[in-house]
Formats: C-alpha cells, sequence, structure tokens
C-alpha cells in the first residue's frame, strides 16, 4: 500500500521535473530563436539559418560573446564646475582609469540589467524618467528603431554621486554598445547630445559638461551651449584623484548652488566671473606647461568652490594631507560637499602623496595622467 505522504511526494517531484523541462525549453526555444535571427542578419538566408539552428556544434557555441559592447571612461573637471552652470568657461578631462560598460545579449524583451545597482528595468514599461529605460528609448527614437529584443547588461567601476561622471558614462557606454548593435554611428557631438537628455534627470540643470568629456573622451575646455574645444596639453600632468567616501549627489548641491545666487545674485555673478577668469589663466598654464602656475590656481579656484558653500570638512582635510605631502594644488572636483578631490602632483611626488592621502582617510586614490 502507498501512503499519502508518498504520492504527494511523487507528485510533487513530477511536479518539479514538469517545470524543470518546460523551462528548459522555453529557454532553449528563446535561445534558438534568438540564434535563428542572428544567423538570418548575419547570412541573409533564411535556410542558411535554419540549418545552422540546427547544428549541434554551432548550437553549443550559442553566443558565447555579447552581441556587441561599449565603453565610457570617467571624468574630472580641472577648473571651474558650478560656475559653468552659469555660462563661464571649465575645464575637464576624462579619466581612463574607471570606465562604465555596456553588453547588449539576445532576449525576448528589451531588458536593461544594471548589475552594481541589482536592478532590472523593463524598457517598454518603465517610468518615462528612468535613466537607463530613457537613454534606450532616446537611441531607438534617433535611429528610428522600435525596442529591440535586447539584455542590455551595464556595469560600472565609477562610484556614483562622487563627482567622477558616473552617470554621463553609464549612458555613454549603454548608447556607444546600441550604435555596435544597430550597426549604426552617430558622431561624438549627437551621442552628448542623447546623454544631455538623460543628465537632466541626473542634475535638474546640467551645463553639459560631464556628457560633453565623456563623450569625446579627450580634455575639453568647455562653455554651455558652444561645441567644446579641445586644447594643447603641453607636458604630461599627474593627478591624484582622492575619493572622501562621502556620497554627494550632484542634483542636491547645484539646487543650494542656485538658490544662494538668486539670494545673493551679485556676490555669486562675482565669484563665477573669479572662476571663469582662472579657468581662462589655467588653460594658458596648460598649454605652456607651467605646473607651478596651475597649482596656485586650483588653490584659488578650491577657495571660490568653498565661498560658493560646496566644500566639506573631508575635502578640506585630505586637501591639506595632499598639499603637506607636496602636492602643486588641490581641489573639490565636480559638485562637492563630498566626492572627489584632485590634486596637482611632480611626477615623482605620486607615491608619496597617494600614501598621504589614504593615511588622512581617502577610501580610494586614483593616478591619472593627462595628455
Ligand atoms: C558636475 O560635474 C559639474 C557641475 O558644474 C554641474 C554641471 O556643470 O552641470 C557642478
Amino acid at each position: 500500500m502507498i501512503a499519502f505522504s508518498e504520492v504527494s511526494f511523487n507528485i510533487t517531484a513530477s511536479l518539479d521535473f514538469v517545470k524543470t523541462f518546460t523551462n528548459m525549453m522555453i529557454k532553449l526555444s528563446w535561445r534558438n530563436r534568438a540564434f535563428y535571427d542572428k544567423m538570418k542578419e548575419v547570412s541573409s538566408d533564411a535556410d542558411a539559418a535554419q540549418k545552422a539552428m540546427t547544428s549541434s556544434h554551432t548550437m553549443r557555441t550559442f553566443f558565447p560573446q555579447p552581441l556587441a559592447r561599449g565603453e565610457a571612461p570617467g571624468k574630472i573637471i580641472l577648473f571651474g564646475e558650478h560656475a559653468v552652470v552659469y555660462g563661464r568657461p571649465a575645464i575637464a578631462a576624462p579619466v581612463q582609469q574607471v570606465r562604465a560598460r555596456a553588453e547588449i545579449w539576445p532576449a525576448d524583451a528589451c531588458v536593461v540589467d544594471a548589475v552594481d545597482l541589482n536592478r532590472r528595468i523593463f524598457v517598454a514599461r518603465a517610468r518615462r524618467n528612468d535613466p537607463l529605460a530613457l537613454i534606450v528609448r532616446l537611441v531607438c527614437e534617433r535611429l528610428h528603431r522600435p525596442l529591440p529584443r535586447w539584455r542590455i547588461r551595464v556595469t560600472s567601476e565609477i562610484p556614483p554621486a562622487a563627482g567622477l561622471g558616473s552617470g554621463a558614462a553609464i549612458s555613454t557606454a549603454v548608447v556607444r554598445a546600441m550604435l555596435a548593435g544597430f550597426d549604426e554611428e552617430l558622431d561624438n557631438a549627437e551621442v552628448s547630445a542623447l546623454v544631455y537628455e538623460v543628465e537632466k534627470i541626473y542634475h535638474g540643470a546640467p551645463s553639459g559638461i560631464d556628457n560633453t568629456v565623456v563623450a569625446y573622451e579627450q580634455p575639453v575646455w568647455f562653455v554651455r551651449g558652444q561645441p567644446p574645444r579641445p586644447f594643447a596639453v603641453a607636458r604630461p600632468l599627474h593627478w591624484l584623484i582622492a575619493d572622501t567616501g562621502v556620497a554627494s549627489p550632484t542634483r542636491i548641491a547645484v539646487g543650494d548652488v542656485r538658490r544662494a545666487w538668486e539670494q545673493d545674485p551679485a556676490r555669486f555673478e562675482m565669484l563665477f566671473d573669479a572662476a571663469g577668469d582662472i579657468a581662462r589663466q589655467a588653460r594658458t598654464a596648460i598649454e605652456k606647461g607651467d605646473v607651478a602656475a596651475l597649482g596656485l590656481l586650483m588653490d584659488a579656484n578650491q577657495r571660490l568652490l568653498a565661498e560658493m558653500g560646496v566644500s566639506s570638512p573631508e575635502l578640506e582635510r585630505l586637501m591639506r594631507a595632499a598639499r603637506d605631502a607636496g602636492a602643486l594644488g588641490a581641489k573639490l572636483s565636480g559638485a562637492g560637499r563630498g566626492g572627489n578631490l584632485i590634486a596637482l602632483v611632480h611626477e615623482d611626488q605620486v607615491e608619496r602623496v597617494q600614501q598621504a592621502l589614504l593615511r588622512a582617510g581617502a577610501v580610494r586614490v586614483i593616478a591619472t595622467i593627462v595628455r
């Protein structure tokens, strides 16, 4: 006689088997369809695609690689943050040591997997102002394509809310991967313009400098509303980028500066003018390779940023440690209040200043060279 518990165990086991088997078949069928689509695309011959699909050897080698990839670097603002929102010039450079990456894999719907955030976004169902869904839609609209059946896997080494352009880099990586996936091209100005639309969500009223430097991947002289201008860097400049570990969303710092400017426009216009003058002098110093002058200009820019209300005790402590250890100058970079600072150093002082920053509490220090 079979006990009731045994029957129920047998039924459960059979149901589990059916479930696993069905899942396997579903997976196999979408992989088949995606593979078929891919082969058709490559061979433009449906019969060949069908044949290739049934070849077991080819089946085993299904998509060992993503269909396409895209990448983008982080960024630092060397001079002129905040003032740049109000039309003054600023200088920014890409940071190649930290990057955002996007990969495209076949799927049965358009989804973005933000791996670091542990988020999956179904683009068709996402809210209009979801940054990741928005950049995917903007690319499709620009290229007159329907939403593709892709899983867009996004990863980033750039800490968010730290002044290193994480949002702009992630959007740019997605655009570049999608362009590769569609086999289309857009120039840097168009990539930057698409990313700018998403930056508005992150920043409120962005100047456009972050999306520009990340999309062009070169040092830029930037004035809001104008095309960026590359410029000559007379000799390699060694910078250390030190993270306070304090997250500071750009939108908040930019909003606070705006409110302060509205309350005292005369004072803030003077601060912005002074920051613009410093950026002009800094450009000349970079073009001449005058690193001593550049260091002093960084300190002067930092004093203005402190007066704008965007420095913080953590930033000030780390900057003091960098200067005491021999940095030529130091300032916050990006929106401030936390995030990262940058220190300009002679090549032979890199290690010493880096150690001093770590001892003073920096959670991470990146060495980069602007050339
Ligand atoms: C942020 O990286 C730079 C700011 O000047 C904001 C902007 O330019 O949009 C603080």
